[in-house]
């Protein structure tokens, strides 16, 4: 069985759940079972709750980690309503390793690259909305607060006019006359990244609300029942990145007055647990140079030991 995706940062996730000997873990985003494969394969007591809401990804990963039999269970959907579903069960670590995976970008038809036929970026192509629609429907307010918000892009307006002028001639078809309209090449805000990295970044992100869903399983976890967890999670760019750092920051309080509060009236005790990492782990030379895609990852832990842990 070929594998289309290799798995990032591996070595950090093995040790980041290395404590964890058995009861389940939630991967988040199974994607082609490349993490899930390693912890089942060297944890013989662990269960694995996989989810994706790419069915191809699903379906794979389905065939690829049979031979665990009953020790995986696997979900097509958002994992944004994953852990409300298995709250239940003595759940001990959480992986989200968000993103795209190297198939959805290489795979022509999924419109996720610059050279793609269609213009897609549908992680889950049940769902309505794709690329086709923001770029050719969406007003330009709307595609200049994407290109802004999303994309950082700082000519944010100049792209959303030049979308707008060439849409009105004919619609924008597939991803490549996008990449070539809005430029392949150049440094953007001083980053070696081209406008059309950003563009393309800001569609999928809109199209797949991956802000929202990352946030929304973030929430989840912390007002579920589950008391000691490994929380893991490896992201591809900053705004993913900036929205866990907080979260985990914001758990790791004890005190939740108001910061102009004189004095604690809070009771100091709400703490979900400790940071892991105090800073972002990132991927090594090593890994880069096999793994290129990997160079942008960022892996943030939380340890949630509710009831026990202070600032
Ligand atoms: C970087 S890949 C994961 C690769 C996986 N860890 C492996 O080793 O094969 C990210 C996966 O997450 C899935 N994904 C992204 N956002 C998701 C969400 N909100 N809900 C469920 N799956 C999501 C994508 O469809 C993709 O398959």
């Amino acid at each position: 069985m070929q594998i289309p995706h290799i798995p990032v940062m591996l070595n950090e996730v093995k040790s980041v759940f290395e404590p964890i000997k058995d009861g389940y873990l939630i991967d988040c985003t199974l994607g082609y079972g490349g993490h899930t494969y390693t912890l089942l394969n060297e944890k013989s007591s662990l269960c694995v709750i996989g989810c994706d809401r790419d069915e191809e990804a699903v379906k794979f990963s389905a065939k690829r980690l049979e031979i665990f039999k009953d020790r995986v269970t696997i979900e097509h959907k958002n994992f944004s309503s994953i852990v409300d579903k298995y709250e239940h069960l003595p759940i001990r670590g959480i992986l989200a390793d968000v993103g795209v995976s190297s198939l959805q970008l290489d795979k022509n038809d999924r419109g996720f690259g610059f050279d793609s036929l269609s213009l897609d970026m549908r992680m889950d192509k049940a769902q309505i909305l794709s690329a086709y629609e923001v770029v050719n429907r969406y007003p330009k307010n709307e595609l200049e607060r994407i290109l802004r918000d999303y994309g950082e892009l700082r000519e944010y307006k100049k792209i959303a006019k030049l979308i707008c002028d060439t849409r009105e001639k004919n619609p924008i078809k597939n991803a490549k006359t996008l990449a070539d309209l809005v430029g392949r090449r150049g440094h953007i805000n001083g980053r070696s990244v081209s406008s059309a990295t950003l563009v393309f970044q800001a569609i999928r992100i809109e199209v797949n609300r991956e802000l929202e869903e990352l946030e929304e399983l973030l929430k989840s976890i912390q007002k579920s029942k589950i008391d000691e967890c490994i929380v893991c999670v490896i992201s591809f760019h900053s705004l993913e990145d900036r929205i866990v750092k907080q979260t985990f920051k914001n758990w790791s309080k004890s005190c939740i007055c108001p910061s102009a509060a004189l004095r604690c009236e809070c009771g100091n005790n709400h703490a979900l647990g400790q940071i892991i990492t105090k800073k972002a782990l990132e991927p090594t030379e090593a890994e880069i140079k096999v793994n290129p895609r990997s160079r942008s990852s960022k892996l943030r832990a939380f340890y949630i030991k509710r009831g026990v842990c202070g600032e």
